[in-house]
């Protein structure tokens, strides 16, 4: 598989450190953002889930029509919507967009956030309702003669879809970083998703998704996904001096991390409202664990953002020159992960910059890995005639 740019997209200016609190969609500035994202080299944009946020589905139906190669990954919490009708909105969208939907599986980390919505189960439970849901959206997606279904969580009688996904069926992607998770997603995902953790750390979760997938009887395993929030800079100095200037805006906002706002999508950020003890949710544990053991790991990954935070969502940085993180990201692809999102903190501006400046460093040395056989270094470009984007807040 060829190694893929994820991003998450971005429905108004508003993000982490400039401050503005928009809510509205601003239909011009999720259009452009689109095409940014587009033009510089992006495959995927996630289109998160939230309480309070916005419908994923009328997001990633929107873009679709103002993009051509983008993908949306649609988040979807079993929760929210029956799996027939989510079967079928996930083929239509397919449709519209020639083939492009993916859809990535929440469980739920957080039993408040999930009350929210009227989802009393435990965690356990969530998990296996999620695996039933996942079955259910495969069988109907293959169906052509009615059925029945009688399971836990679902039943129905005599159903059948004529939504057919474009090629046959839709990618499903599992995220997560508890047990559960990684036997599900092992089982039944083609895309595991993981947040930035160090390589060590990064490498056993893998392992443990690549054991659950041989225990499921699989003889393949789920890609992987792993998520950044790169910071860079023409020199390393100037990379550290503006992730210090962000780091010192989300330590001013945080105050009390996420107190009385639900969790949802608030400046490119999946946002985790975490309870009186911390996060509920495995993969924010261990990012906060991971940031107490100390700042800085491996090439360029950086954890004072997760911590400034309560790590609610995916909040580690790669920080440095774009060819450093560049690196930095080769250094998780030869893990095995093959899916990258980089998303920033200043969203529009850092997505240009990362498409100028950072995804054809990783692209051409993975070209010339392929055409060589020979592992490249990542090397100085010639000067930039243009400054990084500085944040502004
Ligand atoms: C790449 C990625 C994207 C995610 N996007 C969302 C999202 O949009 N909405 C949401 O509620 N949770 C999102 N999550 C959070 C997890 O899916 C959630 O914490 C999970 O249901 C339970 O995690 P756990 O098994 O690690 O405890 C995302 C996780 C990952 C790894």
């Amino acid at each position: 598989m060829p190694v893929e740019f994820i991003s998450a997209i971005n429905v108004n200016p508003a993000n982490e450190v400039n401050g503005r609190r928009d809510s509205a969609i601003d239909v011009d500035y999720l259009r452009r953002y689109a095409r940014i994202l587009e033009e510089g080299g992006f495959d995927y944009s996630l289109v998160p889930y939230g309480s309070a946020g916005h419908d994923p589905f009328t997001i990633s139906a929107a873009f679709t029509q103002v993009t051509e190669r983008l993908r949306p990954i649609v988040a979807l919490r079993p929760n929210t919507i029956y799996p027939t009708v989510a079967a079928k909105a996930l083929a239509t969208l397919d449709q519209l967009s020639g083939g492009r939907a993916v859809v990535h599986f929440i469980a739920g980390g957080d039993d408040h956030e999930q009350a929210r919505e009227g989802d009393r189960l435990t965690k356990a439970e969530r998990y296996a309702r999620q695996e039933e849901y996942i079955r259910i959206l495969r069988r109907v997606w293959s169906e052509t003669e009615p059925f029945d279904h009688a399971g836990t969580y679902y039943s129905f009688e005599d159903f059948v879809s004529r939504v057919r996904p474009v090629h046959g069926t839709i990618p499903v992607s599992v995220g997560g970083s508890s047990a559960e998770a990684y036997a599900q997603g092992g089982a039944l995902a083609d895309i595991f998703g993981l947040w930035g953790e160090p390589l060590k750390d990064t490498r056993q979760q893998i392992d443990r998704v690549a054991e659950a997938a041989r225990a499921a009887g699989r003889t393949d395993t789920p890609r992987t996904w792993v998520t950044f929030r790169p910071i860079i800079a023409p020199t390393e100095e100037l990379a550290w001096e503006k992730a210090e200037r962000i780091l010192a805006i989300l330590q001013s906002r945080s105050g009390a991390p996420g107190a009385g706002q639900p969790s949802g999508h608030r400046g490119g950020l999946w946002v985790q409202t975490p309870g009186a003890t911390g996060p509920a949710n495995v993969g924010s544990q261990r990012l906060l664990e991971i940031a107490a053991r100390g700042d800085r790991h491996d090439r360029a990954l950086w954890t004072p953002t997760a911590s400034a935070t309560g790590a609610r969502g995916a909040s580690t940085a790669l920080v440095g020159t774009p060819e450093t993180v560049a690196a930095a990201i080769l250094d998780y692809v030869d893990l095995g992960a093959d899916l990258i999102s980089i998303r920033g903190y200043d969203n529009l501006n850092d997505a240009i910059d990362y498409g100028r400046y950072l995804i054809p460093l990783v692209r051409e040395e993975l070209a010339h890995r392929e055409a060589t056989g020979v592992r490249g270094e990542v090397v100085a470009q010639p000067p930039l005639d243009q400054e990084l984007s500085a944040v502004t807040a």
